[in-house]
C-alpha cells in the first residue's frame, strides 16, 4: 500500500425530516408506571422513565409505522426521549415535522502520522486497538475505547458521555474506529447535540458503516441497533493506511459489502475487481470512491429507507440469521458481519435466480465471481460458524428461518422477506417497495438447491 494516490473528494448532499417517518397509525399508550430515575437514566441525561417507555414499546412490537399518542395522564418528557431513540425516531401525536438537510465531504488521504494529523485541541474518541497498532499516544483530548458487539450499548454511551464532560471539550468530535465505535459514539454526540467527524479505519466502516447517517447501539435482548438517532457527520475522511494493521478477515468481510455495492451500481466489471482484491490490496485506492459513492447515492435518494435503501439490505436477511446463531452456538469463534453477508449474498442471488427473477447470465457471473474470491466463507466454515456438521439439517432450517423472521413470534406468517436481484443494478419491486414476500415452502427449497450445489 506504498503507492501515491489522489483521489477526488465525494460531496454528500442529504435531507430529512425529523422526525425520520410520517406515522402511519398512532398508537395510544396506557398509562404506565414509570418508577424512579435509573443511574442509566441519570449518566445520559435521559428523564426518569425513558428506559421503561422503551422496554415496553419493544415488548409491545411496535415499528416505525406507528406514531406515540400519549394519554394526558403520563408525564411525557420519558416518552418523547424514547421516541426520539426507538429505532432511530417515531413520530409523536401532534409533532411537527421539521425538515433538516445539510453537505458533509468524504476526503481521501494519504495519512503520514496521525499523531499530528489528529485535532490537538477537539475531543478525539479512538479506538483503542487501532490506536495500538498505530502508535497513537495518550493526550488530554484523546479517549481510548474498546468496544465489541456486546458492549456495543446504552452503557457505553453513557459512559463515553461522562468521560467526555470531564474533558470540558466540545465540537466537533473527531471518531476514529471500526463501525461499531463509529456507531456508539456518533450516537453520543447526536444525542448531546455535538458535531462529529468520521475516520474510519476499517474497510467495512470506510464503504458502509460512516456512510448513510445511521448512528445507534445494540439493545438487550430486542436486537441490534434498535436505538439510535440519524446523524450525519461534518465531515469523513478516508485513508486507506489504516487497513495495513487491519486483520485479514476483517478486510474479507468489508470487501463483501464492497462488492454488494458494485452488483446495485450495475457494474460487472467493478464487482470483478473488487472480487479479486481479495489479494491485491494495493489496487483498492483505484475503485475505493466508486464503492463509496453507490451508498452516499442510494442513501441521498431515500434517507429514511421508505423504498431504495432497503436494497442496500441485500444478502443480509440470511446473514442476520447466521451472525445470530453462530453467536448462540459458537460465541468463541463466530461468524463476522461481512462473512455473514458473504454467504447471504452467495444464497440471495441463487435464490434470485431459482425463483425465475434473475437471468442465467448475471446469476452465473456473479456466482463465479464470489465464488472464485475469498469474499465468501467455505461451507466448512460455515458449518463450524454454527456448530453443525449437517447445514441440511431440519432443526437448523427451522432456527435460520426463526432468524429471518426476526424472532419465534413472527412464525404464523409462514412467509418472509427478501430483497432479490433481477439484473446487475436492478433490485426486484413490487409496488415500490424493495422487499418480496418469500413463502417459508419457497425458502427452503430454495435453501436446500443452493446448500446442495454449494458444497459440491
Ligand atoms: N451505521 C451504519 O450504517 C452501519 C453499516 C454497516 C455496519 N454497521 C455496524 O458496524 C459494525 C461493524 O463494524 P466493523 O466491521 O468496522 O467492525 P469493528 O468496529 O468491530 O472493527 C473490527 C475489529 O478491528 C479492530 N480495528 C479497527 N480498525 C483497525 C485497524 N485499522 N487495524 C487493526 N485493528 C482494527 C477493531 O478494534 C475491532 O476489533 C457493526 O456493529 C454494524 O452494525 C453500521
Ligand atoms: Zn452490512
Amino acid at each position: 500500500m506504498s503507492t501515491p494516490y489522489q483521489i477526488a473528494p465525494l460531496s454528500v448532499s442529504w435531507a430529512m425530516p425529523d422526525p425520520p417517518m410520517p406515522a402511519q397509525e398512532y398508537f395510544k399508550w396506557p398509562d404506565i408506571a414509570l418508577g424512579a430515575t435509573t443511574p442509566l437514566e441519570q449518566k445520559l441525561g435521559w428523564p426518569g422513565g425513558t428506559l421503561r417507555v422503551l422496554d415496553e414499546a419493544f415488548q409491545r412490537q411496535l415499528t416505525r409505522k406507528y406514531g406515540w399518542e400519549i394519554s394526558s395522564k403520563s408525564r411525557q418528557a420519558p416518552f418523547h426521549m424514547a421516541a426520539r431513540v426507538f429505532r432511530r425516531g417515531v413520530a409523536m401525536k401532534d409533532q411537527k415535522a421539521e425538515q433538516k438537510a445539510g453537505q458533509y465531504r468524504i476526503r481521501f488521504i494519504k495519512a503520514l502520522n496521525w499523531n499530528d494529523l489528529l485535532p490537538h485541541t477537539q475531543l478525539c474518541i479512538i479506538d483503542q486497538a487501532v490506536a495500538e497498532a498505530h502508535d497513537i499516544q495518550a493526550r488530554p483530548n484523546r479517549i481510548f475505547m474498546r468496544l465489541d458487539e456486546q458492549s456495543k450499548t446504552l452503557e457505553s454511551v453513557a459512559e463515553l458521555r461522562v468521560l467526555a464532560k470531564k474533558t470540558g471539550l466540545h465540537t466537533p468530535w473527531t471518531i476514529v474506529g471500526g463501525g461499531i465505535l463509529a456507531d456508539t459514539a456518533a450516537f453520543a454526540a447526536a444525542l448531546d447535540g455535538q458535531s462529529f467527524r468520521l475516520v474510519p479505519t476499517t474497510l467495512l466502516s470506510m464503504v458502509d458503516a460512516c456512510i448513510g447517517g445511521k448512528t445507534g447501539v445494540n439493545f438487550s435482548p430486542y436486537g441490534k441497533n434498535q436505538l439510535g438517532l440519524f446523524a450525519f457527520p461534518q465531515e469523513v475522511l478516508i485513508a486507506l493506511d489504516w487497513l495495513t494493521t487491519l486483520p485479514p478477515r476483517e478486510y474479507l468481510a468489508g470487501l463483501a459489502e464492497g462488492w454488494k455495492h458494485a452488483v446495485l451500481r450495475g457494474d460487472p466489471a467493478l464487482a470483478e475487481k473488487v472480487a479479486q482484491l481479495d489479494r491485491r490490496t494495493q489496487d483498492l485506492h483505484l475503485y475505493l470512491r466508486d464503492l463509496v459513492a453507490v451508498k452516499a447515492e442510494i442513501v441521498a435518494q431515500d434517507p429514511t429507507e421508505q423504498g431504495l435503501r432497503a436494497a442496500l439490505n441485500l444478502g443480509h436477511t440470511l446473514a442476520h440469521a447466521i451472525e445470530r446463531i453462530s453467536q448462540d452456538k459458537n460465541p468463541a469463534d463466530s461468524i463476522l458481519h461481512g462473512e455473514a453477508v458473504g454467504i447471504g449474498l452467495l444464497f440471495c442471488i441463487d435464490m434470485s435466480h431459482t425463483l425465475g427473477h434473475l437471468n442465467d447470465e448475471a446469476w452465473q457471473a456473479m456466482t463465479r465471481q464470489l465464488k472464485e474470491s475469498r469474499i465468501v466463507p467455505s461451507p466448512a466454515d460455515l458449518q463450524r460458524f454454527l456448530a453443525t456438521d449437517d447445514l441440511l439439517n431440519p432443526g437448523l432450517m427451522q432456527e435460520l428461518l426463526v432468524g429471518i423472521k426476526q424472532d419465534k413470534k413472527n412464525m404464523e406468517s409462514h412467509a418472509s422477506e427478501w430483497v432479490l436481484l433481477k439484473d446487475w443494478g436492478k433490485p426486484l419491486q413490487d409496488r415500490g417497495r424493495y422487499t418480496i414476500t418469500v413463502s417459508d415452502d419457497d425458502w427452503r427449497r430454495c435453501y436446500q438447491s443452493f446448500i446442495k450445489n454449494w458444497a459440491q
